[in-house]
């Protein structure tokens, strides 16, 4: 099939960037002496996912039990659920995965631990269990001092295997000067080593420090402490990746075809793709992949605005165009597939089969 055969809008993944994206941070974290496990709640593609293990990735990493069942499902032998598992039927779901797959989970609360390890230790399996602390997103986790609490309450539970900490960074993807994306990812392991430190004046060893976002990665792999860092969206790369200095233009794998439904005014266009075929959670919009000067300023639900200037100025209905996101991952996530291309040629499709796995 040709690209220009697909029905728009589609997701159109070029194999050939994603490769080398994917082979350019395995390279990386293979230099840094670290290991590679890739968020996949990125592309929620198993297949995907087999193709960073084959690159040399230890596992992967999700965050929802629903995604952990489909990928265990689909082959994926040891995933790390990077998130918070607090209600006891999730948890027991997690245990029951976790008879035939290597999982682990992050923790920051002590009553939770208890429970993790009761439903682990009725159902009979077990978990690698990491502290998750608050290295400066100030989303989950706890502080650093606060970590040896927790780290002592998963050694004593039977059925639960202390592997140490991890923590996210995300803030650092939001950080626009290089100057400031150091400066947080300090921050981020300043925090690690501290809660490292008090861990091991408990007498509890610490073999595992998991960090790092698509942005910061390139940082913090480089640090002492680190053993394995977890980002996602280098796959795939976005737009706001180029503008933090992460990712050139020509790495970007991911794009949407769409097609010009309408052309009311000389400057304006419509596309067939809107708030249900993009996403605007970055609160910025998507941009023309090819085209110069058509700028989406406005969208519906199944409508995208562009504002035209310039050549874009000659768009007609019927034309097709292909955008990049602003933020891949919610993107991915309103579709059923995503179709793998070499050159113009369709060469893969990739259902996505976590899509909508959100419990
Ligand atoms: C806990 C955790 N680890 C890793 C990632 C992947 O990082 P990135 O999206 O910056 O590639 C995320 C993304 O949200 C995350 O929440």
């Amino acid at each position: 099939m040709h690209l220009d055969d697909l029905d728009t809008p589609s997701l159109v993944l070029d194999m050939d960037r994603m490769e080398r994206n994917i082979r350019r941070m395995a390279d990386f974290t293979k230099e840094c002496g670290v290991e590679l496990r890739p968020h996949v709640k990125t592309h929620k593609s198993p297949d995907i996912a087999k193709i960073q293990l084959a690159a040399g990735s230890k596992g992967v990493c999700l965050q929802k039990v629903s995604e952990v069942e489909v990928f265990a499902a689909n082959g994926i032998r040891d995933i790390f659920l990077t998130n918070e598992v607090v209600v006891p039927s999730k948890i027991e779901r997690l245990a029951r995965v976790a008879e035939k797959t290597h999982v682990g989970v992050a923790v920051d609360n002590l009553d939770v631990i208890k429970e993790t390890g009761k439903a682990f230790r009725e159902v009979g399996s077990e978990v690698d269990v990491y502290v998750d602390v608050d290295i400066g997103m100030h989303r989950c986790g706890v502080q650093p001092q606060e970590a040896a609490a927790l780290a002592a309450q998963v050694s004593k539970e039977k059925n639960l295997v202390f592997k140490g900490l991890m923590g996210y960074e995300g803030n650092v993807n939001g950080k626009k000067t290089k100057k400031e994306q150091i400066a947080a990812s300090k921050e981020a392991t300043d925090g690690i080593v501290a809660a490292k430190k008090a861990i091991k004046k408990k007498g509890i060893a610490v073999d595992v420090v998991s960090v790092g976002s698509s942005v910061s990665t390139w940082i913090n792999a480089k640090h002492e402490d680190v053993t394995e860092v977890q980002p996602g969206m280098y796959a795939f790369n976005d737009h706001v990746l180029v503008e933090r200095g992460v990712a050139k233009w020509s790495d970007l794998a991911l794009t949407l075809v769409a097609t010009v439904m309408s052309k009311p005014a000389e400057d304006r266009a419509v596309v067939d793709a809107g708030s249900k075929s993009f996403n605007f959670d970055t609160g910025l919009f998507p941009k023309a992949f090819e085209v110069e000067g058509a700028t989406m300023e406005h969208f519906s639900e199944e409508h995208g605005w562009l504002h035209l200037t310039g050549a874009a100025k000659k768009l007609k209905v019927g034309d097709r165009m292909r955008f990049v996101p602003a933020h891949v991952c919610t993107m991915v996530n309103q579709h059923e597939e995503m179709y793998g291309i070499r050159g113009d040629r369709v060469e893969k499709v990739f259902p996505i089969l976590a899509r909508g796995k959100v419990r």
